[in-house]
């Protein structure tokens, strides 16, 4: 199958990174579905929505009519059965839980058309996992967006053993239509390459945190400064989401048993503790004082 001929497109999961790939979808000319469990995600998706886009609006990205086109094409359900049953490409961004995401790739491969491809926007777990559970693994492959996807230009394709090239080459048509530059990995790997190279930099970071070499501030400030990265690892972790990372971890040392990649024991308070970051308001930084990092 070619992108011309995917109609719609459905997106699994409208949280932090599920929504903004719906709306690049939609943006794409593609007609599609954003699916959640929770009808509040979902309301609070398209309220946000809005207010991107309306801001696109004012600075000239789109016209009016370009919004207005792309969210008549964009629809919000809880119902997996309308959003998936006559999809031709499912990209899915969930929880970042193993058992959730082969629970929702079951169902899925029980709903969907034999023909849809199913993509998975986990930012560690490596598709050949996931697509043991269902009955097409020529299929699925990793779609991995980067947060925040509606202005992040990269997405990595990740192709296992057993995804056909006409899965591959069809995720690198859809990414080449809702304009995003994409790498193809044609091996599976954990975290594939731009996670394992911030994992990396993130572990030393509260390596030197938890030692008590500098205060988290202090890091930030010297990666910002010294090393000209555009944000420091720790408010980097508050931007995407604390508990993304931290699932990630707990899953690499459920495969490994390495105690290496252990998630760090601050890292785990915080996500004991609820304070997730920018989307719960505290994590590293203090988020509820007029938006401000202190
Ligand atoms: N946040 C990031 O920086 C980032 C970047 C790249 C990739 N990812 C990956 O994207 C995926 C989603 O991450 P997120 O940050 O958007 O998480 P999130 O917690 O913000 O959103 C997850 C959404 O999935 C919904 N959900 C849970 N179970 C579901 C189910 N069975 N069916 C439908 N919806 C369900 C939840 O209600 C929630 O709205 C994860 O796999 C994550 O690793 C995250």
């Amino acid at each position: 199958m070619k992108a011309e001929h995917v109609n719609k497109i459905t997106v699994l999961g409208a949280g932090s990174m599920g929504h903004q790939i719906a709306m690049l979808c939609a943006l794409g000319g593609f007609d599609t579905y954003l699916q959640d469990i929770n009808e509040q995600a979902l309301t609070q998706a398209t309220d946000q929505l809005d207010g991107h886009m309306t801001k696109w609006v004012k600075k000239g990205k789109i016209s009016e009519h370009d919004k207005e086109a792309a969210f008549n094409r964009l629809h919000t359900t809880t119902n997996l059965e309308e959003a998936a049953a006559d999809t031709d490409f499912v990209i899915e961004a969930v929880v970042e839980k193993l058992d959730v995401k082969q629970k929702v790739f079951k169902q899925l491969d029980e709903i969907a058309p034999a023909h849809a491809v199913f993509a998975t926007n986990s930012s560690t777990i490596v598709n050949s996992q996931i697509a043991e559970v269902t009955g097409r693994p020529d299929r699925i492959c990793n779609m991995h967006f980067f947060y925040p996807a509606l202005v992040m230009d990269c997405v990595e394709v990740v192709q296992s053993d057993e995804t056909s090239e006409e899965t591959a080459q069809l995720a690198l048509e859809v990414c080449d239509r809702i304009g995003r530059t994409r790498v193809l990995l044609r091996k599976e790997l954990y975290g594939f390459i731009a996670n394992r190279i911030l994992f990396a930099l993130t572990k030393e970071a509260v390596h030197l945190y938890e030692e008590g070499y500098a205060d988290f501030k202090d890091i930030d400030t010297i990666c910002e400064k010294a090393l000209n990265h555009p944000i420091g690892p720790f408010a980097l972790m508050d931007l995407s989401g604390i508990d993304v990372g931290y699932y990630g971890n707990v899953q690499l040392y459920h495969e490994t048993g390495n105690p290496d990649d252990k998630p760090a024991k601050s890292v785990e308070e915080k996500v004991k503790k609820g304070e997730l970051g920018r989307k719960t308001g505290k994590g590293w930084y203090d988020y509820t004082k007029e938006g401000a990092r202190v």
